[in-house]
């Protein structure tokens, strides 16, 4: 069976191409980046809308599958932004009329999950969830993935990418951060917030916002090196310590024996790090969801898809539980659900 995904929830238009073993086949993908400011939703429908043709046809001819070869259709159904998500959302439901195959919703939280767990060959880890909008601690218990802590505000990605545009670094800039930070030698005190096992990072951008100005007032309104490398040392040191700490606090309670990292920011090399010496230390197993499937793409769309398929869940049955806020507008059962969580799914494929 191949299973072609679909995935549109923010920045990328992603389609990847998974057989039933889940071995990727192709991954292609058209990221809507930008040089100085954040990401506007309106912008990133108009880049999905212009390349989701070209990503599909380099799909395609790169992996050699025709359109009659493909079984499945699986797309990302939230969550996420409520016009990218939609680009993908008709282009999967065309596809599917066109080919008269079935076409099944995924989750995208669940989709970064399960092909963490695919590539580490982990059966039952906690996950530490770390993207653009969402990071969650997470890990299977009677039936769904439940959600042992979380952020009570942004994302951690989208906090770094926050952080990066006070400094100019443009979108996205964790990866700018990463490599910046690696030059700084100074911490620079910050708050600390944790909350049992939640966490929340508005405050500390906040706390940031203010070194920034300071550091402008005693500097001609310019940014030193110096000031720059430290100050991206620090946060990183600061948000990374509270999600290493919730993690560990969440696998003392559960008791399990893995720890997964993934999600974009998974690609962070001091996170990496520091959930790897936490993991050493209480003698649990560790691994890295690889760089190429870190970020949004489709080929974990589709291999989401085929578990789902696998476990005979049908597009009807599955997206009853969740929210439908613009179901009239669109096929009933396909519609996008921007606000969707992670442990509103019934995760049946997993055992
Ligand atoms: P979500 O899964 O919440 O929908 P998302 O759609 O924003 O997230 P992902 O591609 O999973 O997207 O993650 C993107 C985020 O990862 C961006 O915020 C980006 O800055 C961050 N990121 C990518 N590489 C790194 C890195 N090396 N260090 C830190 N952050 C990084
Ligand atoms: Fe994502």
């Amino acid at each position: 069976m191949i299973c072609l995904g679909i995935e549109s929830t923010a920045h990328t238009f992603g389609v990847g191409i998974v057989d039933e073993r889940g071995r990727v086949l192709v991954n292609e993908r058209a990221t809507f980046t930008t040089e100085s400011g954040g990401i506007r939703p309106y912008k990133a429908f108009e880049h999905h809308v212009l390349f989701a043709e070209f990503v599909l046809k380099n799909a395609l001819q790169n992996s050699g599958v025709k359109l009659s070869d493909i079984d499945l259709i699986a797309f990302a159904q939230g969550p996420g932004l409520g016009l990218t998500l939609r680009s993908g959302a008709v282009m999967a439901r065309t596809l599917s009329k066109l080919l008269k195959k079935q076409l099944i919703g995924v989750n995208h939280c669940i989709a970064h999950v399960e092909i963490g767990k695919q590539t580490s060959g982990f059966k039952d880890p906690i996950t530490l969830y770390v993207s653009g909008a969402n990071t969650q601690i997470l890990a299977f218990a009677a039936g769904r993935y439940r959600v042992f802590g979380e952020t009570l505000d942004t994302g951690v990605g989208n906090f770094l990418d926050n952080f990066g545009r006070l400094l100019g670094l443009g979108f996205p800039a964790g990866p700018k951060i990463d490599e910046l930070a690696k030059l700084g030698k100074n911490y620079i005190p910050l708050n600390y917030t944790i909350k049992g096992m939640d966490f929340s990072f508005s405050g500390i951008l906040t706390n940031a916002e203010k070194k920034i100005k300071d550091e402008r007032e005693k500097n001609n309104g310019k940014i030193s090196d110096t000031f720059l490398h430290d100050i991206c040392y620090s946060v990183q040191e600061t948000v990374f310590a509270i999600l290493t700490e919730a993690t560990e606090r969440a696998i003392a309670h559960v008791n399990k024996k893995e720890i997964l990292l993934t999600g974009g920011v998974a690609a962070n090399s001091r996170l990496q790090v520091m959930l790897a010496s936490m993991a050493k230390d209480r003698g649990v197993k560790f691994k890295v969801v690889p760089r190429e499937l870190a970020g949004d793409n489709g080929a974990m769309i589709a291999y989401a898809g085929i578990l789902a398929h696998k476990a005979k869940v049908t597009q009807s049955k599955q997206s009853l539980a969740a929210p439908r806020r613009f179901a009239a507008l669109e096929t009933k059962d396909t519609a996008i659900i921007q606000d969707w969580r992670t442990d509103q799914v019934n995760a049946v494929w997993v055992k």
